[in-house]
Formats: structure tokens, C-alpha cells, sequence
């Protein structure tokens, strides 16, 4: 290795020198932060209508927000002598005291937001308080700011911001098409309307007025109004259960969506912190773990949830644009909002409506009973109000019903007695503890079934194609239920085993002779992660020999169940999902394995049932939580109610 060259001609230049930057370029590098597009120049102004109080704020936009966008409030104005100040950066009336950081009670903090948006833009602001005589006009244009002139104007504020982006043709060039710069405006006009009823908001866009929310007291209206053109109408009011919790100084409010209004996006999930909207994957981890059971795996819940909490406990001064917050606690408030919706989901009633009403009165021209309904079976795309090609399958259940169940033979013999099932056991649909004697001649009604008859259950049954029970509605509403016997008996036997396992071990049922089933290495460590709780739901297993393992006894519970079928597909189960399940939460394994218990001990689609079997399932639906909705979340019932009834065949 040679020297380091001294030679003057390869030397390297000198450093350039550091010098600070012109106040326009700092402006124009804290606008790259804070203002990425046209909607968020929409939420800045929104946030300052919002902290001054107002009551009516009035949104206008013009080409995407390209050309322009107006804000106008009628709250309590800027002074005259501070106006100028409100460009200026780092100027701001909100914060003081390095305390008042960790204290924010405004939605704006840094005074930094007019700066950097007057930066890449022509700004006009007028603004006038309730004192003042009259209102005063100021304007940024190139980043000078013209003096103020009076000018005539209701007290309150305006911004005009044009031709964002003039200045910064590479940020021009990222804006997507009108629609869509128009449709993050109106996400950023609904993500401060929701938590706002109080206030008034108006949206229009090229002169048309796209949004129109009324001030009201009601929170639950306002939420309904404004998504509900987001989602192509429905009654967006009835499927919000409103739920209220507090704990140890963390309150929650807000709407916990029915199963029913599960997307596939998180289009329908709001959550504010102190009245800002906030993005948290813990939180919404809590959402979605609320649901676990109620939703399909991959889709998304509704919920509406409004957080409040004293300032000092979160920071919010962590994101450009202050929607992600650092909470001092944040386990305590995973907790709360976990809590706060499984209390309500348990207490609700969530059997999903069929809907039809509107449909069948002729609504829009699609028409037409062409193509499969939803990828979840023709009943959600029943419920799923934006698609009107339903009706016609709608309408054809609702005349198969009536032509099976004519009123001279109102209980159908579908039952085990006029028609031998597949495997004839009556038994087979097991409930509360095993019966003394398990014989599968026995046809007597399962012990539970007397218990509970006193229950409110539904009433008249029949079951069709001998895998639906259709029945007359227990509920005050009246109508008509329909249930998947599979689904139903699954979240049945789910629950059950649930509550059993909870409690405490769970007796086992000695096996004659043990069964023995081979298993891999891979399988052998999967047992690992399952054997203590297997062992508390009453399943022994011991090694047999290198290759394979015994089964020694088996929940009574499951005694329709094939243990070593049952054990291999678990095992399976675990291998695909979670790494043998060692990557799986306790609650995430109990999950596994109660599903592939329940699914694999409930009755089949397609198994006759007798009159005892279905009027024990349906008293057991009344006894378990979530009987809505099988443990995969699909709806184990519909329910068509009485005045839809009578609205469909014009009764009314
Ligand atoms: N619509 C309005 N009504 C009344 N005062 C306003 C309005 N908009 C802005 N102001 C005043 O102008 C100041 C500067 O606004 P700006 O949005 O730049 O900063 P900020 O809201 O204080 O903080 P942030 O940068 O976090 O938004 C505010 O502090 C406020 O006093
Ligand atoms: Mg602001």
C-alpha cells in the first residue's frame, strides 16, 4: 500500500461553508412536511376554523383543490395588529410555555401551518372579530405579504389558498386527478365533522354542494349522515350501536358498527383522541381483536370511537402532520377500547336485518337479478344496501318460504321420525352436560332443553333443505328468522367449551382403548404448544412410541368427534398459522383450537334435524353470547322483520 497522495490536483475541494437559509426556503422545506397535498392544506384550515370556535364552516373547491381552496368560519377572528403575525412562521396563539406542549388542548400548536402553506401558494386572508368594525384583507403572493386593507365582511375567518404547488412544479406533478384529490378532501371534511356535531359543515366542489351537515346535539345523526354517503346510503343509523365506557380516567364514546358493516377497508373506522383524529395500529389492533368471532378474519369492523383524556397523557408532537401520538400508557388504553367494545357487542343483539325495502320499492335502474351475490352468500349481499341485484334473490327466499310453509301445515315434517338422517342419531346435536345414557336410540329432548324453555326463544320452526331452520322471531319485532344449523350450533358448542375452559379443567371421558396416531417432528412440537391446553379441555395425550402418540381420553363434550381427525387437523391448523402456534397469543391459540372443536363437533349442513334438536338449538341461541355470528364471523342468522313483512306485501 502506497502513501496518500500529496499531489495538489487530486486534492479535494474545501468543504462547502454552512449558512443559514432564507426564511422563504424554510418555509418551503417545513410545506414539504406538512403539506404533501390539497387535502392537507383542507385539514390545516379545517383545525384552525375548528380552534376558533366556530359554529358554521363552509368548504370550497375548485379542480381538485388545484386551483382553489376556501375556508370559511365564523369564529371569534383574528386582531387586526396580529394578522400579519398569523403567516409568520413559529407564530401561533395557542402555545406559550414549553409546559403547554405536553398540554395541548388545540388542534393546532406549532404556528406553523399558514407559513408553510403560504409558501407554495397565492393566500388571501380575511378575517374580522366580533369587536372589530370591519374586516381586513391581507395577501401573500410569491411569499411577500402585502399589507392589510379593510375590507367589508361577517365576523369570523377566510382563507383562500390558489394555485397550491406553483412554486414546487415537483409536487404539482404527484397530484393525482381531480376525483381524487377531491375525495381525500372529503375524508379530511368528514375526519373533523365526526367528532364536531356542534358545528355546521358545508362541502362543494366546482359550485356543486357535495356535503351538507347540519349543527345538532346528536352525535349519533351526525356520525349516520355524514358516512352515510360514503358507503352508498343504508340505514347507517341502525347498524351504530352507541356505547359509552370510562376507566380510570380514560372515557370512550362513539358507535360500534354491526357485523353487518364489515369491510373490506378500514372505510368505516374512526378513531379521535381528544376530538383529533389519530392513527394508532395498537388501537386498531384493539378494534379488530373486539371482533374477533363476530367478522370474517379479513375483514375490517366499523367503529366510531371518540378518546378522551387529560393532554398530559399522550404527545402529540411526535408526526408532521399530528395525526400519530405517543400515549404515556398506551396498554391501559388498548385495554379500555378493547373493553369498551366487547362489553357493548356482548349486550347487543346483532343478528343482522335482512333489508329490502327501499329495493323493491324500484330504486335506481340497475335492475336486473343477473350474476352471484357477494363473495360471503347471497345474504350479505343481501344486506348490503348499495346493490339492488338482490331483491330478486331476496324476493324468491321469502316465496320459497311461503310456498314450503303453507298456513294449513304450519310445522313441516322434516324431522329424524318421517325422514332417517345420513347417521341416525338424534343425539347428535349435544348440549349441557352428557346424558346419563348415551345410546344413540335415545330420542328423548336434551336435558337442556327443558331447563330452558321459559326462555324468550323463537317461536314456530321449520327446517328447509335440512340445513336452515327458519322460525318465527322471538323478538318484540316480530318477522321471521333464518338460521344456518351448522353456523349456530358451532358458536353454540364455541361458547360452551369457552366457558368450560375458563373455569377450569374440563373432565375427560376415558377412551375404552387409547387411539393412536403418528405424527411428525414438526407435529410433536405444534403438541407441545397445545398440550396444557388441550389437557384443561379433558384431552390426555401421551407419547405411544418414537413415531407417534396416544390419546388416553376426550371431552364428552366431543363425542361426535373423531379424536385422532380431530388431532391431526389441529395440528395442521397450527403448522399453517402460526409457526406450530408458538407465534400465537394464549387467547390466539384457544381461539384455533376451540374452532377446530366446535366446527368439527356442530351438525352438518344438510343432517335432518328432529323437532327437539331444533327447539334445543334455539333455546341454546338465547343462552350464548355472539350467537350472531359462527367463531369465523359469518351471521349464523337473518332476521326479516314483521313491518318489512308487511311493507313487502303492501299491507301497509
Ligand atoms: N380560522 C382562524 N380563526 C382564527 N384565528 C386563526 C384562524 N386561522 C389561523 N388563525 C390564527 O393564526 C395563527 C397561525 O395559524 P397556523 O395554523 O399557522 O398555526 P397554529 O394553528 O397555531 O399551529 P399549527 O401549525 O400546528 O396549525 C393561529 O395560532 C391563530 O391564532
Ligand atoms: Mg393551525
Amino acid at each position: 500500500m502506497g502513501g496518500m497522495s500529496t499531489d495538489p490536483s487530486t486534492a479535494t475541494p474545501p468543504p462547502p461553508r454552512i449558512r443559514p437559509l432564507p426564511d422563504a426556503l424554510i418555509n418551503k422545506i417545513a410545506a414539504g412536511e406538512v403539506v404533501e397535498r390539497p387535502a392537507s392544506v383542507v385539514k390545516e384550515l379545517l383545525e384552525n376554523a375548528i380552534d376558533a370556535g366556530a359554529r358554521r364552516i363552509a368548504v370550497t373547491i375548485e379542480e381538485g383543490g388545484r386551483t382553489l381552496i376556501r375556508v370559511s368560519d365564523d369564529g371569534q377572528g383574528i386582531p387586526a395588529e396580529d394578522a400579519a403575525l398569523a403567516f409568520a412562521q413559529h407564530a401561533t396563539s395557542k402555545i406559550q410555555s414549553p409546559e403547554d406542549l405536553f398540554a395541548i388542548t388545540t388542534m393546532g400548536f406549532r404556528g406553523e401551518a399558514l407559513a408553510s402553506i403560504a409558501s407554495v401558494s397565492h393566500a388571501t386572508l380575511t378575517t374580522r372579530t366580533r369587536a372589530a368594525e370591519h374586516a381586513i384583507v391581507l395577501e401573500v403572493k410569491d411569499s411577500v405579504l402585502a399589507p392589510a386593507v379593510p375590507a367589508a365582511a361577517p365576523p369570523g375567518t377566510t382563507l383562500e389558498i390558489r394555485d397550491l404547488f406553483y412554486s414546487v412544479p415537483a409536487r404539482r406533478k404527484f397530484l393525482r386527478t381531480d376525483a381524487t384529490e377531491f375525495s381525500h378532501i372529503h375524508e379530511m371534511v368528514l375526519r373533523s365533522a365526526l367528532p364536531h356535531p356542534e358545528v355546521g359543515f358545508t362541502l362543494g366542489h366546482n359550485s356543486r354542494t357535495v356535503l351538507e351537515l347540519r349543527a345538532t346535539q346528536d352525535a349519533h345523526l351526525r356520525v349516520a349522515e355524514a358516512l352515510t354517503g360514503s358507503d352508498g346510503g343504508g340505514d347507517l343509523h341502525a347498524q351504530l350501536i352507541p356505547l359509552r365506557f370510562e376507566e380510570r380516567g380514560i372515557g370512550i364514546s362513539g358507535f360500534a358498527g354491526q357485523p353487518s358493516l364489515a369491510r373490506p377497508n378500514v372505510k368505516f373506522q374512526y378513531l379521535f383522541l381528544n376530538g383529533r383524529f389519530i392513527r394508532d395500529r395498537s388501537l386498531f389492533h384493539a378494534l379488530k381483536e373486539a371482533y374477533r368471532g363476530l367478522i370474517e378474519p379479513a375483514a375490517q369492523p366499523a367503529a366510531i370511537l371518540f378518546l378522551r383524556m387529560d393532554p398530559s397523557w399522550f404527545d402529540v408532537n411526535v408526526h408532521p402532520q399530528k395525526t400519530e401520538v405517543r400515549f404515556r400508557d398506551s396498554g391501559s388504553v388498548y385495554r379500555a377500547v378493547l373493553a369498551a367494545l366487547r362489553e357493548k357487542l356482548l349486550s347487543s343483539d346483532l343478528t343482522p336485518q335482512v333489508r329490502t325495502a327501499n329495493r323493491f320499492e324500484g330504486a335506481g335502474g340497475q335492475g336486473g337479478g343477473q350474476g352471484s351475490a357477494g363473495s360471503h352468500g347471497p345474504w350479505s349481499g343481501a344486506r348490503d344496501a348499495s346493490s339492488s341485484r338482490d331483491s330478486a334473490e331476496t324476493r324468491q327466499v321469502i316465496a320459497e318460504f311461503f310456498r314450503q310453509a303453507s298456513p294449513a301445515q304450519p310445522r313441516l315434517e322434516y324431522g329424524v321420525e318421517t325422514s332417517p338422517s345420513p347417521i341416525d342419531d338424534p343425539s347428535r346435536v349435544t348440549f349441557g352436560e352428557p346424558r346419563a345414557s348415551e345410546k344413540p336410540e335415545s330420542a328423548e329432548a336434551p336435558a337442556a332443553l327443558v331447563e330452558h324453555q321459559h326462555l324468550k326463544s323463537e317461536g314456530r320452526f321449520i327446517q328447509l333443505h335440512n340445513t336452515f331452520i327458519v322460525a318465527e322471531s322471538g323478538d318484540a319485532a316480530g318477522g321471521i328468522v333464518i338460521i344456518d344449523q351448522h353456523a349456530l350450533h358451532e358458536r353454540i358448542l364455541y361458547e360452551e367449551l369457552f366457558a368450560r375452559a375458563t373455569r377450569g379443567a374440563l373432565e375427560g371421558q376415558r377412551l375404552l382403548l387409547p387411539e393412536i396416531l403418528p405424527i411428525t417432528p414438526r407435529h410433536a412440537a405444534a403438541l407441545e404448544t397445545v398440550r396444557p391446553l388441550l389437557a384443561t379441555l379433558g384431552i390426555e395425550i401421551t407419547d405411544f412410541d418414537a413415531g407417534s402418540i396416544a390419546v388416553h381420553s376426550f371431552p364428552s363434550l366431543l363425542s361426535k368427534v373423531n379424536p385422532r381427525e380431530f388431532l391431526r387437523d389441529l395440528l395442521d391448523r397450527l403448522l399453517d398459522v402460526g409457526g406450530g402456534g408458538s407465534k400465537l397469543a394464549p387467547e390466539e391459540l384457544l381461539h384455533e383450537v376451540l374452532d377446530m372443536a366446535s366446527c368439527k363437533a356442530a351438525v352438518k349442513a344438510g343432517y335432518p334435524l328432529s323437532q327437539e334438536e331444533i327447539a334445543a338449538l334455539l333455546a341454546r341461541k338465547e343462552q350464548v353470547d355472539r350467537s350472531s355470528n359462527c367463531p369465523h364471523g359469518r351471521p349464523t342468522t337473518l332476521r326479516l322483520s314483521l313491518s318489512d313483512l308487511e311493507r313487502q306485501f303492501k299491507r301497509k
